[in-house]
């Protein structure tokens, strides 16, 4: 059956299930919503009217039932059709969400369209037995919308896409050096000034070209309500990142007294125009910390998630070295340098947010110099720091980037587009392994789980992201969600035999992903300098 993420068991037999225009579809207490979701997926896709039948019973034959199993773990389900017709139950509404996804694979490539191609074809599931379950908790995808602004109905198929593939975290990285995302009410400047730059450099800083347009872009307050209302009806939790005190040259021309206004003349920087990490950091000063808690403060309003993502990362410390006011708060603190003041910055955003019942995740940086309890990693740097922080007690997000960064290569060959990066193949990313050996039982259950990450540097627009993250999103997601034996173990040629059927789903679904024969021609960017990188990486 093709299934992708392979589920847990399946066990086929003879016959199928017919839909038609007599089938009907029941959505038991607690799945409604998701009857609504698949509904309308399936009307869209097939044309047929699939009406609401209140009594399971009436499901029988030619029909699809949703239901709620209390025996059932949150994300569980089971999925069976036979003569009754098809039942999907699961342990939450989430599970059943997660075994509708299992039938529209199911139903073949055209479900995944948004109208039928003709009126006359037979809509049928097979008869089978599926009982599924995520390995992971933390299924999750890192867009990052700085770099390139992706409009809102970009996030929001991306969101349908991450449902497709069982993904259950969008880690919307909204702020950096290029660009703020979100409105901000109290501070209008951030995306007056801060969400667009007046011109960008064209593929790794070394490269001579510019593009001579402006580019910018932001998602209002109502455009964040939509895409949580999306992402929740899809069971996809979506982590915002406001990412301090580095990464904040947009926010800091947006309003140069954020900055280090004693070293740099803040009042001169534009939003940054060009790539890599930025000397422009936040000036530890109470002023900052009020500002970026007014900001958090909307931030909590409008996403109602267990972490935020405070960032942390690459935050180079020289301007606090030769700032008189940052070096006066390191004696005012005790402190015992300018290293200790990304832990004070960051601690005091984990307090401030333990405080309003949110937790704190961060770059793994954020462990040095110590982390408050309840905090969180997203270990990025390899394996070493999601290893320390899960020694230390912390719950970890296991994205190294030397195996879970699609902005990375897919390929040696020359025609990659702006090759950044080691050459991470499908079958790469299908035999990464998110939980390093060297963690105990009892320490590997702070792996929450893994995400891939997509810095959009060199990825201008939609399709060149879809280009990065498929097919290997699909290798990840097997990874995230099924329960894979070891990574030498693992069937990459039946996983590469299921992928024959998924990329059509994909060509249903519009992705323009990688070929397996490499680059379309219009998918090269010939003359656009990247940085590939080679050797053997150090994987921890
Ligand atoms: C990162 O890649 N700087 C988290």
């Amino acid at each position: 059956m093709e299934l992708l993420p392979a589920p847990r068991v399946v066990v086929p037999s003879r016959g199928e299930v017919r839909l038609t225009e007599h089938s009907r579809l029941h959505a038991g207490p607690g799945a409604e919503a998701v009857g609504r979701w698949l509904t309308g997926a399936l009307r869209q896709a097939t044309g047929l009217p699939l009406p609401e039948h209140r009594e399971a019973a009436g499901a029988a034959g030619d029909g699809i039932a949703l239901r709620l199993d209390a025996a059932l773990a949150g994300e569980e389900y089971r999925l069976v059709s036979g003569p009754h017709g098809v039942l999907i139950e699961g342990g939450t509404a989430a599970g059943v969400f997660r075994g509708a996804q299992t039938l529209r694979q199911l139903l073949g490539p055209d479900a995944f369209r948004r109208a039928p191609l003709r009126s006359d074809r037979a809509w049928t599931v097979p008869h089978v037995r599926i009982e599924d379950a995520p390995r992971f908790r933390w299924r999750g995808l890192m867009l990052d919308v700085a770099r390139h602004f992706l409009p809102k109905d970009g996030v929001l198929r991306q969101l349908d896409l991450m449902a497709a593939h069982k993904l259950n975290v969008l880690h919307l990285h909204l702020t950096d050096d290029q660009g703020w995302r979100i409105e901000i009410r109290r501070h209008p400047r951030l995306t007056e000034v801060g969400s667009w730059r007046a011109r960008t450099k064209i593929g790794h800083r070394a490269s001579p070209l510019w593009d001579e347009r402006p580019h910018g872009g932001y998602y209002t307050q109502d455009d964040i309500r939509e895409i949580v209302a999306y992402a929740a009806e899809r069971h996809i939790e979506v982590v915002p990142e406001i990412d301090v005190p580095g990464h904040s040259q947009a926010a800091i021309a947006a309003y140069p007294e954020l900055g280090n206004t004693d070293v740099v003349d803040t009042a001169s920087l534009g939003v940054w125009d060009t790539w890599g990490v930025n000397p422009n950091v936040l000036a530890p000063t109470d002023h900052t910390l009020r500002f970026y808690e007014g900001v958090f403060e909307e931030v909590l309003e409008l996403f109602p998630s267990e972490f935020i993502h405070v960032g942390g990362d690459e935050c180079p410390k020289d301007q606090w070295r030769r700032s008189p006011a940052a070096q006066a708060r390191v004696r005012e603190l005790g402190l015992a340098g300018e290293d200790g003041l990304q832990a004070w910055f960051i601690g005091h955003f984990g307090e401030w947010l333990a405080a309003r019942g949110r937790r704190l995740i961060g770059w793994d940086e954020i462990l040095e110099g110590g982390l408050a309890q309840g905090a969180a990693v997203s270990s990025w740097r390899g394996y070493r720091g999601g290893i320390a922080a899960a020694r230390a007690g912390h719950d970890v997000v296991m994205c190294p980037e030397q195996q879970v960064y699609l902005d990375h290569r897919q390929d040696a060959g020359p025609g990659e587009p702006v090759p950044i990066g080691y050459v991470r193949t499908l079958e790469d990313v299908y035999r990464f392994e998110p939980v390093p050996p060297e963690l105990t039982p009892e320490e590997a259950r702070h792996v929450l789980g893994t995400q891939a990450n997509v810095w959009t540097e060199v990825m201008e627009d939609q399709q060149r992201v879809d280009y990065q993250v498929f097919p290997r999103l699909a290798a990840f997601a097997e990874v995230a969600w099924s329960s894979l034996p070891a990574p030498e173990d693992r069937d990459f040629a039946g996983f590469e035999q299921r992928m024959t059927a998924h990329y059509r789903r994909l060509d249903a679904l519009g992705v323009a992903y990688r070929p397996p024969t490499g680059p379309r021609p219009w998918q090269r960017r010939p003359g656009v300098l990247g940085r590939p990188l080679d050797g053997p990486p150090p994987l921890r």
